[in-house]
């Protein structure tokens, strides 16, 4: 063979070598993903799911209500297939508006009943895939030298030694904070609650955008005290930040992380793989592995050590569907913004 025709053959090879990986691309296809979760848990259910199937994940991470306000802009020609991650209540909003799609996973059997509940209040449009309880935190180097002593209940953060000291995220794009909108409401009453409120945000130094900000903020010493989920607290005290985690004494609300399919998908089908994958054990325990400890849904996922023990936390009978459904999250969140936010100190 001359080198022309080996040059030729091997021209010939590598294009249908070529032809034949996009192909096997293209049969794989792709998966956009809007992601809730913390950024390290993210990546690791994006790169875990690639390698399993061989389908390519476009990832992006956004706080609850940004992504459910992305999902209603996009709702005419929807960008992304599955929506992982993230408080339930914009999924249940999203659900009720008809942004999400109706799926019965043969994972279900496996999952914990307040995992199902969810499912079965949102009409089969989301489901729940973690749960973690709401609290707060102390960096206990800065508490030394405040003379507000140690903050044990939601009433002790409103003390005046505290003006400027706790951080907490806003609840129109967080839904840690809106969880805690929800959590006051219910707790104390809404005139009370909103009283309380008021009178938190004397003591605020920043509202951050993402919910786990002021667990980050606290290690760092930005801020004396933060409000945020315990494990996302938890994740800073497992890399030694000095902090004390606190469960409120008058008691406190909790999420149920959530994932929904998009409705009009694009790639439904890998939209429905990653679906089932993500409520397997497999899947699940990636969570701890990146320092993330909620409890997970499937009963077959062991629960981090780390994780925050629900069963000795005082959670009050949160109203998922209530909290979670169109009107009440609208209107709270502007009787927020009217009546919170723009306070002067
Ligand atoms: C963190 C927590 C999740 C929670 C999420 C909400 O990632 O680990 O449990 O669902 O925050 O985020 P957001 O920024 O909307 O408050």
């Amino acid at each position: 063979m001359s080198v022309k025709t080996n040059l030729f053959a091997a021209t010939m090879l590598a294009g249908a070598m070529a032809g034949l990986s996009a192909g096997t691309a293209q049969a794989q296809g792709a998966l956009v993903m809007y992601c809730g979760v913390q950024e390290e848990w993210c990546r690791a259910m994006t790169t875990a799911f690639e390698r399993e199937t061989g389908v390519k994940v476009s990832m992006t991470r956004k706080s609850a209500g940004e992504v459910f306000a992305q999902i209603k802009a996009e709702a005419a020609n929807p960008r992304a297939d599955i929506w992982w991650g993230g408080t339930g209540d914009p999924h249940m909003q999203a659900a009720e508006e008809g942004l999400t799609e109706e799926y019965k996973s043969p994972k279900m059997g496996e999952l914990q009943d307040w995992a199902v509940r969810q499912w079965e209040q949102s009409k089969q449009r989301t489901v729940g895939i973690y749960s973690g309880a709401l609290g707060f935190g102390y960096n206990t180097e800065l508490a030394k030298s405040n003379n507000a002593g140690e903050p044990k209940c939601w009433a002790d953060l409103l003390k005046a030694e505290l003006k400027d000291e706790v951080q907490v995220a806003d609840p129109n794009s967080s839904g840690t904070a809106y969880t805690l909108l929800a959590t006051i409401v219910q707790l104390m009453g809404e005139d009370k609650g909103f009283e309380y409120l008021k009178a938190l945000h004397k003591n605020v130094n920043q509202y951050t955008k993402s919910g786990a900000a002021p667990a980050r903020a606290m290690a760092l010493g930005e801020t004396m005290a933060g409000i945020a989920f315990m494990h996302d607290i938890m994740t800073q005290v497992a890399d030694k930040a000095p902090i004390k985690i606190v469960a409120p004494c008058e008691g406190t609300g909790y999420e149920i992380g959530s994932m929904s399919i998009i409705k009009g998908a694009k790639n439904l089908d890998n939209a429905k793989k990653f679906y089932d994958w993500a409520l397997t054990p497999a899947a699940q325990k990636l969570g701890a592995e990146t320092k993330q400890f909620q409890v997970p849904s499937n009963k077959g996922t062991p629960i981090p050590p780390e994780a925050p023990k629900l069963n000795e936390i005082k959670l009050i009978n949160f109203d998922f569907a209530k909290y979670g459904s169109s009107e009440e999250r609208k209107r709270l969140l502007s009787k927020w913004d009217n009546e919170v936010k723009n306070l002067p100190k």
